[in-house]
Order: C-alpha cells, then sequence, then structure tokens
C-alpha cells in the first residue's frame, strides 16, 4: 500500500525520522515538495545525519530508492554536496538516486533575494520562494535545462557518482509495480494555499503536491499526518499556543528545539488540537503519528488546547485566534500500556477524527512505536 507522510503542523514535526524507520518496507521514497529549507534529522546507531533535499532513506537497505520529484526546487551545489556525504558513509547509495529533470532550480541570486525580501516571515534564506516565483513567472530554469549553465558541472559530478536525472514517465512503470512512500517537506500550517498566509512557504505540502508532482497514477491510500505532542515552530506569525519565557526556554532546551536546517531556536508551545484538526482536514489526512512523548515524560499535567473562541474554518482565523486549554493527567514514562499516555491519545483522536497508528518516544528508530487503540 502506497503512503505519503505529512507534516500536520509547522514542520519539524519528525517526518525524516517517521519515514527512515517505515522506508524499508518500500521501493521508492519520493519527495515531492519544497527544497533545502526543509531540514530532516535521523539517528541511525547514535549517529545523526540532517538531509535537506534527499529523501530520508534508510540507505542500508539496498532496495529502497530515492526520488526528487517535479515539485521541487533543488539547490544543485547543496544536492552534490549532500551526494558526497552520502557516498562516504554508504558507497554505491547514490546509484539509487532519481532526479526528475522537470524539478526548478534555485539559482544563488534566488539565496539574495530571498535575504533581501523575506526576513519579516522569517525565511530559510535557501531560495525556496525566488525560484518558485521564477517557475510562476515563466522564467524559472529546469534541473534539464541545465546542459549549456555554470550548473552543468554539479550534474555531471552527481552523475559521476550515480544519480540518474529522468523523466518521470520513464520511472513510472517501475514504481507502479513497486511501493511507494511520499515524504513531505515543511507542513499543511505552511502551505501556500491552506497554511497561515503570509506566514508559509511557497510549495504543496498537502496531498495536492502529490498530484501536482505527476504521481496521480500511484497516489496513496493512507495519508499520515505527523505532529508532536506538543507544538513548535521557525518564522514569524502567529503561534495561539505559544509559551514565553522560562516555561518556554525549559521546553525548548529539553526538546532540543533549534532548526535543523538554520539553528534558530524555534518557538514552542502546548499542543494545539484545533489547529491538528484543521490540518487533517484540509490537506487529506487519515492517520496520525504522533512524535516526542518522552520530552514530556514526567510532568504532573500536561495543557491542551480544546478549543478557540471561533473554529478555524480557514488560515485567517488564526490571526485571531482565542486558545481554551484543559489539563491532561501527564505520563510518567512514555511506553506501551501507560494509561495516561493512552487517555492523551485518546483526546486526540476525538478531536481530529483520525486514529494514532504510531507514536515515537526517541531519536532512534526503535523507539517508534506501533499504537493500537
Ligand atoms: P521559506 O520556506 O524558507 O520561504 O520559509 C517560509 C517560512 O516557513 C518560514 O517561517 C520558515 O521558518 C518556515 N519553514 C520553511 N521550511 C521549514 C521547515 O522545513 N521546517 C520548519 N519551518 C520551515
Ligand atoms: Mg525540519
Amino acid at each position: 500500500m502506497n503512503i505519503a507522510i505529512l507534516g500536520a503542523m509547522w514542520g519539524d514535526e519528525g517526518k525524516g525520522h517517521i519515514t527512515h524507520h517505515l522506508s524499508k518496507d518500500y521501493d521508492w521514497v519520493i519527495r515531492f515538495n519544497g527544497g533545502a529549507n526543509a531540514g530532516h534529522t535521523i539517528y541511525r546507531d547514535g549517529k545523526k545525519y540532517v538531509h535537506n533535499l534527499l529523501p530520508s532513506v534508510d540507505w542500508r537497505n539496498q532496495n529502497t530508492k530515492a526520488y526528487l520529484g517535479a515539485g521541487m526546487v533543488i539547490d544543485l551545489e547543496k544536492l552534490r554536496d549532500e551526494v558526497y556525504t552520502l557516498e562516504k558513509d554508504f558507497p554505491g547509495a547514490s546509484k539509487r538516486i532519481y532526479v526528475d529533470k522537470s524539478a526548478f532550480v534555485v539559482l544563488p541570486e534566488h539565496k539574495e533575494e530571498d535575504k533581501k525580501e523575506n526576513a519579516h516571515i522569517g525565511s530559510t534564506n535557501r531560495g525556496i520562494g525566488p525560484a518558485y516565483r521564477a517557475k510562476i513567472s515563466r522564467r524559472g530554469i529546469r534541473v534539464g535545462d541545465c546542459v549549456n549553465s555554470d550548473l552543468f558541472g554539479y550534474l555531471i559530478q552527481m552523475g559521476n557518482c550515480g544519480v540518474r536525472f529522468v523523466d518521470l514517465l520513464n520511472v513510472r512503470d517501475e514504481m507502479t509495480r513497486g511501493k511507494l512512500l511520499y515524504e513531505g517537506a515543511q507542513g499543511v500550517l505552511l502551505d501556500i494555499n491552506h497554511g497561515i498566509y503570509p506566514f508559509v512557504s511557497c510549495s504543496d505540502c498537502t496531498i495536492g503536491g502529490i498530484y501536482s508532482g505527476g504521481f496521480h497514477f500511484a497516489p496513496p491510500k493512507r495519508i499520515y499526518g505527523v505532529a508532536k505532542c506538543y507544538t513548535t515552530k521557525v518564522g514569524e506569525g502567529p503561534f495561539p499556543t505559544e509559551i514565553h519565557g522560562e516555561e518556554g526556554n525549559d521546553l525548548r532546551k529539553r526538546g532540543n528545539e533549534y532548526g535543523a536546517t538554520t539553528g534558530r531556536p524555534r518557538r514552542v508551545g502546548w499542543l494545539d488540537l484545533p489547529a491538528l484538526n484543521y490540518a487533517c482536514k484540509v490537506s487529506g489526512i487519515t492517520d496520525l503519528i504522533l512524535t516526542k512523548f518522552d520530552i514530556l515524560a514526567g510532568m504532573e499535567n500536561v495543557p491542551v488546547c480544546n478549543k478557540y473562541e471561533k473554529v478555524p474554518t480557514s488560515p485567517s482565523d488564526f490571526m485571531s485566534a482565542e486558545p481554551e486549554y484543559v489539563k491532561l493527567p501527564g505520563w510518567a514514562k512514555a511506553e506501551k500500556g501507560n494509561k495516561e499516555l493512552t487517555d492523551f491519545i485518546r483526546t486526540v483522536q476525538k478531536a481530529t477524527g483520525c486514529y494514532v497508528n504510531y507514536i515515537s518516544t526517541g531519536t532512534e528508530s526503535k523507539d517508534i512505536l506501533p499504537w493500537y487503540g
């Protein structure tokens, strides 16, 4: 069964960690949106890996291939660097990387434009918005058009490592025979259509991005939304459940909430059920995966926002949201069978109408637990 792993909130929910763990059962892991603004962190045997552009494949499994789809905007220099690093850790793995020639490239001037124009929303300055703007204004450059440009050298270097630059039509039959995992980047609340505009990224972070990337021939059957058991956000814009002051600093430290891409301290807050419910409804999410339960373990009570004064039905409703909280009993340890943890998860299921299928209680694969009930 093909599945998608989407960020249900503002990114950094743990999609990379979950994708990496599940990837062994899939033939392809496909990135379909965004670019090097993403920072997907994976721990493998105690060692930390961060990918910005490469899908979060567990490269130890020889059967899983990676695809960078047409909806992405790709910084070729950065991708070359990631490929070189990958080759050091997993020699030969690059032969399993496929890049869609229809994806657009990020140019150096796009990163400069980001710095000048997008500081007020807290852009990652990876050139994402300006690259999508060039694409929409029909001035963009596709990966396949780089042959006569300065960027061609990067394609040659990656090609020498075994990376393939392809048309989706030529791999479509092979994909149809396999099992696909679509790995989203960013999150629903940063989506260009359904996120809290203008404090958004510029790509389709919902199931829409999978279709517009051309993958309608093998759509996901289940769409897993990933969220933390609390909330974080990088960049400017409304954050109804934000925690300020010492309490916020303390949670940031405990959760190690610093941006994987930019190193910026993340803003932190409590779990926001109205926002999560909104995200599930607008993005096609069918199931949930909740992460970082180890971080809140040991608290006597865990505050959760269970309603806003007005139920959010559009992105602009978040601008004036007035959150209300309940205090749920905390769990001593994040493990199966814990009553308080089970009750917390039931509260999330009830608020969203989505079952929780996995929870994460730590950074390694072994800490991802299937959840029933
Ligand atoms: P941009 O995508 O770099 O243009 O940034 C737009 C907004 O999205 C900023 O608030 C960023 O902090 C945020 N953002 C972009 N990518 C990510 C991500 O992968 N995780 C978290 N926030 C992100
Ligand atoms: Mg991230």
